[in-house]
């Protein structure tokens, strides 16, 4: 069995599947079990309070629509100016809301800051408020399982990074207003950024990129805009984790993506 099998299997996912050739966001046909799936529930609890908001859709590659506004308006930090450096330190001494009072570090975010992908998760676990980097505990050992199976690596073309910087207490999911008030640190890695794809993983960091109340079954195989740049909706690693039938769902997601990239 090659790498790429192996790899495959890991995930749980067999046979090995293959993009197509033709260009445009088209994947292989996902096995039988995934493709009769019936609704599945999203991966975790509604966040916001906000009035039901349908997010951007590119209703092709080339329409490019106008980013939608947070789901509350905070009182934003002001980081439109800011480099990495400035960004980091910014994050580590925030105290735009109450998570910081529990952290024990700040997680801005990790790896290749000239990465064509960037892959945005809910907020850090126990593990990574330790450690100061983001998916370092068994999300994060599967989320590296799923960055192989498309030929990436953690830190190589690829930068992962939080809706929330500091860890909700007990792993809860982050409140609406949390999330708006990191938003200019993700707006700001992203504009320094420029990656040519955005992968939201789970509801939250979708809900924060796309502006709206987002169901991920729906959105799921959807082409977003974030900003001129295309998002797609997967499950996150510890959902996946909890329902290990979805993974080949989500491998099909990570297909449909690669298949998004935008041109630089
Ligand atoms: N889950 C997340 O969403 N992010 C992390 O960094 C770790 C777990």
């Amino acid at each position: 069995m090659n790498r790429r099998a192996s790899v495959l299997r890991e995930m749980g996912l067999a046979p090995v599947w293959r993009l197509r050739d033709a260009p445009g966001a088209t994947v292989d046909s996902p096995p039988a079990e995934a493709a009769a799936s019936a609704e599945v529930a999203a991966d975790v609890a509604p966040v916001a309070a906000a009035p039901a908001r349908e997010p951007a859709v590119l209703p092709a590659r080339t329409a490019v629509l106008p980013t939608a506004p947070p789901l509350v308006a905070p009182a934003r930090v002001a980081t439109e100016d800011m480099d990495w450096a400035a960004l980091e330190a910014a994050i580590g001494a925030c105290r735009a809301c109450p998570l910081h009072e529990r952290r024990t570090m700040a997680v801005p975010g990790v790896g290749d800051r000239a990465a064509d992908w960037l892959f945005v998760g809910e907020g850090p676990g126990a593990e990574e408020d330790l450690r100061g980097e983001p998916f370092v505990g068994q999300a994060g050992k599967l989320l590296d399982a799923m960055l192989a199976a498309i030929g990436l690596a953690r830190g190589r073309n690829v930068y992962i990074a939080n809706a929330v910087k500091c860890r909700p207490p007990g792993n809860r999911t982050p409140e609406a207003s949390e999330m708006a008030a990191c938003q200019p640190y993700l707006e700001r890695q992203i504009a320094l950024l420029q990656p040519r794809i955005i992968v939201a993983l789970g509801r939250p960091a979708a809900q924060t990129l796309l502006g709206g109340e987002v169901k991920i079954n729906a959105a799921r195989g959807r082409l977003f805009d974030h900003a001129g740049i295309p998002v797609v909706v997967t499950y996150h690693p510890a959902y996946l984790l909890r329902n290990p039938q979805d993974k080949a769902k989500a491998w099909e997601d990570l297909c449909f993506a690669r298949a998004a990239l935008a041109p630089r």
